[in-house]
């Protein structure tokens, strides 16, 4: 007979008459890698955060066992103490704190009220060893990429003595050979008898790498695939509630004249002004047009878009930008706004949004001569 650590049964997740989660049912092995699939808004993160207890017991309705006892988590902290883990979407270190710091932030290595820097500095260095990091425990968070951040996420998971780690988008902004490493180290986890639970919309991992995959679609629980039926289509299949005769069906797309153009775009870093970051970039779109810009990590892809929008990033910025054959400023972002210009970045959280304003203050704040006198 199977041994499940987690049931998750007829679960009921409602926000102001909104049903997020309609009777999910969620089965958990012991020791397996379990796939959560389905389009934005399924409620895939809604139902995890009902298991942490961040909904507390009380704010839905349902029954979780959890290692075969009925949980009924109030805070966060109670699921954490028997085990469970869940790393956000959104990354949540400090940034101005060391990477030892961010560790036991909360769970302080402390005698008599006096924390035990030597302590924490050597149980850092066995955590990072854990999830193969080796960066000196002092760094400070800032000065290290996404791929490490996650990577001390998932250390601090395991400072606080993981049965059950639960993974939200985890390689939504890393890189592929960052993504490889990830999923080498849940296979590692895995050895070690911890369960995970894994959130990704990358159907290629995810195939790769779960036990059993559980679809969500609008808020309820469609089917649970064992290893042997786990495809592409099948996952897409349930995810959308159709099949996808043609994934990438053809568009005519209504191409005009010119419209766009970057000419001679040289960017250096913001700081280290002598480090070229764009190089004579030149750029050209028509009217109607969707234009992908590739490239690896560093590359200077996102340099590039956040220094057309207003100098919003680097120094010594040199280049033209044309808009209908016309010489446009950019020189600053309200006049790259009044430019037409729009840029939504790649780092909500921080450069994206403002956020203790609501969304109406949010959504006006670019054009706020729009709304008012
Ligand atoms: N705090 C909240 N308040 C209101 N609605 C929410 C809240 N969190 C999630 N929702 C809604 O619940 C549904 C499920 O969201 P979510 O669990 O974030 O989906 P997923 O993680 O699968 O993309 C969505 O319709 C979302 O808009
Ligand atoms: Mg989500």
């Amino acid at each position: 007979m199977a041994d499940y650590i987690l049931e998750m049964k007829n679960i009921v997740k409602e926000f102001s008459g909104i049903r997020a989660l309609d009777n999910v049912n969620l089965k958990i092995e012991r020791g397996e890698i379990h796939a959560l699939c389905g389009e934005n808004g399924a409620g895939k993160s809604t139902l995890m955060n009902v298991l942490s207890g961040l909904y507390p017991f009380g704010s839905y309705s349902g029954e979780i066992i959890y290692e075969g006892d009925v949980a009924q988590f109030k805070k966060l902290k109670d699921s954490e103490e028997k085990g469970i883990v869940i790393i956000h979407q959104e990354l949540a270190l400090s940034p101005y704190l060391s990477i030892k710091e961010n560790l036991f932030l909360g769970n302080e290595q402390a005698k008599r009220g006096i924390i035990d820097w030597n302590l924490t500095e050597k149980k850092t260095e066995n955590l990072l060893k854990t999830v193969g990091l080796r960066v000196n425990p002092n760094t400070l968070v800032s000065q290290i990429g996404v791929g490490h951040q996650q990577l001390v996420e998932i250390a601090k998971a395991f400072a606080k003595n993981v049965q059950l780690l639960i993974l939200d988008e985890p390689t939504a902004a890393l890189n592929e050979e960052e993504s490889e490493n990830l999923l080498e180290l849940m296979r590692e986890f895995k050895k070690q008898g911890i369960t995970s639970i894994i959130i990704s919309h990358k159907l290629n991992e995810i195939v790769d790498i779960s036990d059993k995959i559980t679809i969500l679609r609008d808020g309820k629980t469609i089917e649970t695939l064992e290893k042997e039926d786990i495809s592409e289509d099948r996952i897409i299949r349930g995810r959308v509630g159709r099949d996808l005769t043609n994934r990438y069906p053809e568009r005519k797309a209504n191409i005009g004249d010119v419209y766009f153009e970057v000419k001679d775009w040289n960017v250096h870093h913001p700081i280290d002004s002598n480090r070229v970051v764009n190089k004579n970039l030149n750029l050209t779109i028509r009217r109607g047009e969707i234009i992908g810009i590739a490239g690896l990590m560093g590359a200077g892809r996102t340099e590039f878009a956040m220094s057309v929008f207003g100098r919003s990033y680097g120094s010594q910025i040199t280049g033209k930008v044309y808009k209908d054959g016309q010489e446009i400023s950019v020189k600053d972002v309200p006049t790259a706004i009044k430019n037409g210009l729009a840029y939504v970045s790649e780092d909500r959280k921080s450069l994206g949004v403002n956020l203790i304003m609501d969304v109406r203050e949010n959504t006006t704040l670019a054009s706020l001569e729009k709304v008012s006198k």
